[in-house]
């Protein structure tokens, strides 16, 4: 097991050495574009590589094919998301014909995979940068090289469990910012690539969280989202005696208007944690809880150390400490060896647990992980068939529960305007379930209390509540 490297100043210090070593070459790539995959985790590490890319010197393109410099910032956790972010490496290196001298970079979780730096030296020869997830600190000295030699810099540390902190960000919301709190993971379910690709767990200091969090306040940031892979354990194996619970208690005290966090782990949800939840105003209601499975054949095989009944009790636990709470989930199907009689109780818990909505996917072996090693894989027509079951049964819940919503009183931060209809304003409600509503532009950016008229689908329809003025 690889240690935790704590990222000296000293070596910070190289780095904005190197950046200014880059801003200074003659002839150096001007502009960038981050083409990001996966999960906010990537999201967030594409503001960080776009912090210190304009640290750098250098400054946006509009569009991926007038960049200098494109960066493909992958995902593995499926099959197709590897398949996806290679199928576009590939496609710009036809680009790049009418633009030579353009950098194509590739970065992230895929780049991490035992074996892929051998084979994205010898598949791949027409990318000129590649580094993992751990190294994302060194991209000045990185970059720097392979402008200045024009020579491929590939440098993808085996397994580095990093944690480096103060890098330049640069946040794609003013008034919504994601807040790292942990790295990495140490759980091991049977399925996934993520503890092999992200290293192990590692939380960040209280104190540098924290400071984050009242700058981001200052800066004119309503609402935070703490990302981990498993927020619920942040603090164990650290040198602070902390919990999560403890931790939204003190980040409660900042003043930060709305507290959001993912994701969570049935097996270390804490009465704690659900008690801070229940007194903490800041906490916003909606719990994303990925069960993975109705099945407790299955969910041993995957590993994930709870049993249906347990996560059917923290759910009641949930609802009865907050009963306008909205839950949401990740569910598998077609997981090794997974039985007619087994899928049915994957069905029998969703309609059990009346979720809000579920992200469902079908089970992709990856390389390396303890299920691909496992015999019982099912039929392709098969899988299709349960997911388009599955899915069906889930969108029966989400209508009823968002009809439910009608009449009811929410506030929500306003994002922007909706996407498919430009003249309704669009923000998230507590139960982060999207609400488009006419109103004024100013609106942007402040969170406003609207009163829910209708429900479309996946959103909700409503109108601004005018306070009544005496
Ligand atoms: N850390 C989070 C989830 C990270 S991955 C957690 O533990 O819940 C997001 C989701 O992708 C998982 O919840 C799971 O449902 C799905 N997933 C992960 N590996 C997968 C695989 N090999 N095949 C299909 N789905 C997978
Ligand atoms: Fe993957 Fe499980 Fe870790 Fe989530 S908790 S990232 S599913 S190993
Ligand atoms: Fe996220 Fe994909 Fe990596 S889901 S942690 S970007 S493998």
């Amino acid at each position: 097991m690889s240690e935790i490297i704590r990222i000296s100043e000293e070596e910070l210090d190289r780095q904005r050495a190197w950046s200014d070593a880059f801003a200074a070459l003659p002839h150096r790539p001007e502009t960038y574009y981050i083409v990001t995959y996966g999960c906010q985790m990537n999201a967030h590490d594409s503001e960080k590589i776009a912090g210190i890319l304009e640290s750098m010197g250098m400054r946006p393109a509009s569009e991926r094919t007038q960049a200098d410099f494109v960066l493909h910032n992958t995902c593995c956790i499926r099959d197709n998301a590897e398949r996806k972010a290679l199928g576009n490496v590939t496609w710009l290196k036809e680009v790049r014909r009418d633009r030579p001298g353009m950098l194509i970079g590739v970065c992230g979780c895929m780049v991490q995979q035992p074996g892929m730096a051998a084979k994205l030296l010898r598949q791949y020869p027409f990318i000129d940068l590649a580094f993992g997830t751990g190294n994302l600190y060194r991209l000045p000295e990185l970059l720097f090289r392979a402008a200045e030699s024009g020579k491929r810099v590939i440098d993808i540390p085996a397994e580095e469990s990093t944690l480096a902190e103060s890098l330049p960000i640069r946040r794609s919301s003013p008034f919504q910012a994601y807040v790292t709190i942990m790295y990495g993971c140490n759980n091991y379910c049977s399925y996934c690539i993520v503890p092999y690709v992200r290293g192990r767990e590692r939380s960040r200091r209280s104190n540098d969280i924290l400071r984050e969090i009242e700058e981001l306040q200052r800066g004119g940031v309503r609402e935070i989202m703490l990302l981990g892979q498993n927020v619920n354990s942040y603090g164990s194996g650290s040198e602070e005696d902390i919990s999560f619970a403890s931790l939204l208690r003190m980040i409660g005290r900042t003043g930060i208007e709305r507290i959001r966090f993912m994701t969570s782990h049935p097996k270390d949800l804490s009465d704690e944690l659900i008690d801070e939840m229940a007194h903490n105003p800041h906490i916003l209601r909606h719990f994303h809880l990925p069960v993975q499975s109705g099945s407790n054949r299955v969910l041993q095989a995957m590993n994930r150390r709870y049993t249906r009944e347990k996560y059917l009790e923290r759910l009641s636990a949930l609802r009865a400490a907050m009963p306008d709470i909205g839950v949401t989930t990740d569910l598998i199907v077609a997981f090794p060896g997974e039985t007619e009689a087994e899928f049915e109780d994957t069905l029998s818990l969703t309609e059990e647990a009346q979720f809000d909505s579920a992200f469902t996917f079908i089970y992709s072996p990856r390389a390396g992980t303890k299920a691909a090693q496992l015999p019982g894989a099912i039929m392709p027509e098969v899988a299709t068939e349960r997911i388009e079951r599955l899915i069906a049964l889930q969108e029966g819940i989400t209508d009823r529960i968002l009809a439910e919503q009608t009449g009811k009183r929410v506030n929500v931060l306003v994002t922007g305007h909706a996407r498919r209809e430009d003249d309704l304003l669009t923000g998230k409600c507590e139960r982060n379930i999207s609400v488009n509503f006419p109103g004024p532009d100013e609106c942007i950016g402040s969170i406003v209390p609207v009163e829910i008229t209708s429900a479309k689908k996946t959103t909700l329809r409503g109108k601004i509540i005018k306070e009544q003025t005496a």
